[in-house]
């Protein structure tokens, strides 16, 4: 299966949406609405794939909002005392038969976590319009939502929409599949949780043991997984709370822990590869002995699927904006000491900042500080920090707020999340990126990786659409490579070109990508990434089809 996330980027007013052909133009004139019904478009559009009708894809009618309803009138909506409810700020027990009664536009609630909203004020709101909205009406509709974009800060933004708690267990609760192994007692001091074994699951679940020596506390967690790297562990300390996320495959074991004792602000993390063990040493505060490594938190030693894991931040500070292009920023963010994360390659954070008192959160996806031009080294590039290139829309809400951070303001970054594999890339010969605008973010990461740890690819492409000369980002940083690194190539198509461009001219279309993507060999394995606005990427995977390449030779990025 293509595997097509929820959201596509750049946004949806975005120049850059003008590479994506005449149909671009179309939705580009509905501004952010774009953006609307994303997932299900492209999802729908890969059923279409699937199907061998050879019929031209369907594009879903999308609905603009109305004046007056952008997320900024949302949120002044919701701060205006207004009672969005209709209980006057009461919350009440909400029953599975009430609920459904609330099934229509003009009054309509639904269940999310088993907390339950009126949504009649937000459904003139809705970037996903409301006939989206409606599908979960009267119901649970955290599956719905989950499946749409799980990342948005939903509690936040309704915050004055609750009604209350549903009487009975939500049906959509949490899909907790296993816990752990048996803990040793004797060991830690905590007392096991009493959660099924699944006996699928059973094998694969990770369990932990703890030591100390007079300074060190050291965590050893068995992930029974062979090919562990420092990408798949994730650690948050702040004061006592320690927070360990471990990824199997798309599963996630959590040790979450109120810790005995202080603990210094660094640690270290030993990760033994092959045996899948991970070490993490902690420093002690007080020459103490600790009798126990500490009190569980909420989901503590829980394995579950990576999807219904929530998502975690972390503050991380501004310390470097740089200029890419007239509109784009290069922001460097600096990780806490107390935090162990690596973003793999192909994948994105969610950031999140508090706008207008209301959680706003949006997708970006890290880039390196600059491309290296030198691939002795693998990964040479710090852990520290994230680096994030990032288009700053004139009135864009989230894009604004972020460009007025001051260098040393926070902002809340999440745990990577992605589709992508590394591994479709280690066993290509030939690989072909198709980036419009900033949809070049994940195609950074994934040079460097290409070029520096994949001995077997013998071309690199990257055909890059913008819409003006000015558009493009790290254009010289690109050509250097493109000199240096005899299997890159590269390759710029700009659809507004000024009168004395000689390159290429265009849009993505049938014709170019026959003309620029092509096997080195006959049988050349090959693997095709593609990242942009959601109509760049759709006709883009629909030509790929056309020319004949398989489901397994293409990536669309999306989130
Ligand atoms: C997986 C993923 C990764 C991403 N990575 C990156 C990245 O690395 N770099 C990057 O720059 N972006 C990236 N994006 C896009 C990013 O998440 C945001 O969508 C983008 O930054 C816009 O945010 P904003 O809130 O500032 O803009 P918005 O407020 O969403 O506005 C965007 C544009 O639409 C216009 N607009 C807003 N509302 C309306 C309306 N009702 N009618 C008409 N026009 C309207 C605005 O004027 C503005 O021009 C990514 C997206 C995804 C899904
Ligand atoms: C449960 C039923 C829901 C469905 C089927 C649904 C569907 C969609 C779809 C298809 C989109 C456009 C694609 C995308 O941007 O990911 C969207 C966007 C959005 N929806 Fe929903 N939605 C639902 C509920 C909600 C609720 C309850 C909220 C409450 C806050 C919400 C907030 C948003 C926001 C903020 C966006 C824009 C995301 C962005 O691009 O920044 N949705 N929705």
């Amino acid at each position: 299966m293509l595997n097509v996330p929820p959201q596509a980027f750049p946004a949806p007013s975005s120049q850059q949406r003008a590479a994506a052909g005449g149909r671009a133009k179309s939705l580009d004139q509905r501004g952010s609405q774009s953006m609307v019904m994303l997932k299900r478009k492209v999802l729908d559009t890969l059923k279409i794939l699937h199907c061998q009708s050879g019929r031209p894809m369907a594009i879903t009618s999308l609905v603009p909002l109305k004046p007056g309803r952008s997320l900024m009138d949302w949120i002044r909506l919701t701060k205006s005392g207004k009672d969005m409810t209709g209980l006057k700020g009461r919350l009440i027990e909400v029953t599975e038969d009430e609920l459904a009664k609330h099934n229509k536009k003009e009054d309509c609630w639904i269940c999310i976590r088993g907390f339950v909203y009126n949504v009649t004020p937000y459904m003139e709101y809705h970037p996903g319009g409301e006939d989206e909205l409606m599908k979960a009406a009267g119901t649970d509709g955290t599956d719905l939502f989950d499946q749409v974009h799980r990342w948005v800060n939903y509690e936040s933004m309704l915050k004055e929409c609750l009604v209350g708690r549903m009487a009975v267990k939500p049906i959509a609760a949490p899909k907790e599949i296993t816990s752990v192994c048996e803990e040793k007692k004797q060991l830690n001091g905590m007392l096991p949780e009493k959660k099924v074994l699944s006996g699928a699951s059973k094998d694969l679940t990770p369990s932990y043991d703890w030591f100390q020596t007079d300074s060190l506390i050291t965590i050893v967690i068995y992930t029974k997984q062979k090919d562990m790297n420092a990408e798949l562990v994730i650690l948050d300390h702040e004061d006592k709370r320690l927070r360990g996320e471990i990824i199997v495959d798309d599963y996630s074991y959590l040790l979450e822990v109120d810790l005995d004792h202080a603990v210094e602000e660094d640690m270290a993390v030993n990760i033994a590869e092959k045996v899948g063990k991970v070490e993490i040493i902690l420093k002690k505060k007080d020459n103490v002995h600790w009798k126990i490594l500490g009190q569980p938190l909420e989901s503590h030693n829980t394995f579950m699927k990576r999807t219904d894991r929530g998502l975690f931040y972390r503050k991380c500070k501004l310390v470097l904006k740089t200029e890419v292009t007239h509109d784009t920023k290069l922001f460097c963010l600096l990780l806490p000491e107390s935090t162990h994360l690596r973003v793999p390659t192909g994948q994105h954070v969610y950031l999140k900042q508090i706008i207008a008192g209301t959680e706003v959160v949006k997708p970006y996806t890290p880039v390196l500080p600059f491309l290296p031009l030198d691939f002795k080294e693998p990964s040479c590039h710090d852990s520290a920090h994230i680096y994030l290139m990032i288009k700053i829309y004139s009135c864009g809400l989230f894009t604004q707020a972020l460009d007025h951070l001051q260098i040393g303001d926070c902002i809340s970054v999440s745990n990577p999340e992605g589709s992508f594999k590394k591994s479709q890339v280690q066993t290509s010969e030939d690989l072909f990126l198709l980036a419009a605008g900033t949809g070049f973010t994940p195609m950074v990461k994934l040079l460097n990786f290409a070029l520096t740890e994949v001995s077997c690819l013998r071309t690199v492409k990257l055909i890059f659409f913008n819409r003006t000369e000015d558009d493009i980002l790290w254009r010289n940083q690109l050509e250097q490579l493109a000199l240096k690194d005899q299997r890159f190539e590269i390759q710029f198509i700009l659809s507004q070109p000024k009168k004395d461009w000689v390159g290429k001219q265009g849009m993505i279309s049938s014709s170019l990508l026959s003309e620029f993507v092509k096997r080195s060999r006959k049988d050349s394995k090959v693997l095709i990434c593609i990242c942009g606005p959601t109509p760049f990427t759709e006709q883009g995977v629909q030509y790929l089809k056309d020319l004949g390449y398989s489901q397994e030779e293409v990536h669309p990025f999306t989130a």
